[in-house]
């Protein structure tokens, strides 16, 4: 059986102080009311890794970058490493995140690669995939989906899918407030498992875990996590707010009862 994950991506926010605070109110929560069946992930800016990482030890919580470069190092001005991140004390980096690709122009290669580069540096990888809403409009979700699977995790082996978790993020419910309907989502999930099968091998899609993200609160999770597709979430906002998170982590222990 997948297990469930809460994954928190902070995006451009806190300073080392700042995320020290956030993160010594979140352990004492999570130490009172330690999760049996949730994995809980939190992706903190690159600036304040090294700082969260001794504060994780002895704690069900993980870490992860929220992007890395695509080469091993060298003359990159302003680049963060998957060695750097990884010494950090990061286990994954998310790989693809829309604003990344929006902002950043990534491209399936640039994607490809630094995917590729995370799993040859033992860092796990949550990918991210998901349409606009002129796409989701013009009826394209599963064909932009499609392309972002299989361009993005070109030539990966089931051994490297083993560390990858696909999270599907529609652009249109990030930070938006607009979230998908658990029933949106779930056809979409559906939708992922099918065509991993198609892409890689038949069973692979069933093994993944699949994250729901975009708009996912307290109030709204319970009915995206209850979803058979639906492994948990990649929270934006509400991964801000120790207890907002605290009550994600509590959502995704009831649903996996
Ligand atoms: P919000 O939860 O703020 O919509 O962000 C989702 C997200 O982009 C997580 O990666």
């Amino acid at each position: 059986m997948r297990k469930k994950i809460i994954a928190g991506n902070w995006k451009m926010n806190n300073t080392v102080s700042e995320a020290v605070k956030l993160v010594s109110s979140l352990t004492k929560k999570i130490e009172k009311n330690p999760p049996s069946s949730t994995g809980v992930i939190i992706c903190p800016p690159a600036t304040a890794l090294a700082s969260v990482a001794p504060l994780l030890k002895g704690t069900p919580i993980e870490m992860g970058a929220q992007n890395i470069f695509w080469e091993e190092g060298g003359a990159y001005t302003g680049e963060v490493s998957a060695k750097m991140v990884k010494n950090a004390g990061a286990k994954y980096t998310l790989v693809a995140h829309s604003e990344r690709r929006t902002y950043f122009k990534e491209s399936p290669t640039v994607i490809n690669k630094k995917i590729k580069l995370a799993l040859a540096n033992k860092l796990k990888v949550i990918h991210c995939i998901g349409e606009t809403l002129e796409e989701r409009e013009q009826k394209l979700t599963k064909d932009i989906v499609l392309n972002q699977v299989e361009w993005d995790l070109k030539d990966l082996t089931p051994q490297d899918l083993k560390n990858v978790i696909i999270a599907y993020e529609p652009v249109w419910a990030i930070g938006t407030g607009k979230v998908a309907t658990p029933e949106q989502a779930q056809e979409v999930h559906g939708f992922i498992r099918e065509i991993l099968d198609a892409i890689f091998e038949p069973g692979t899609g069933k093994k993944m875990t699949l994250l729901y993200g975009g708009s996912m609160k307290p109030d709204n999770a319970a009915g995206l996590l209850a979803q058979p597709d639906i492994d948990g979430g990649l929270i934006g906002g509400a991964c801000l707010k120790a207890d907002d998170f605290m009550k994600l982590i509590k959502a995704s222990e009831a649903a996996s009862k």
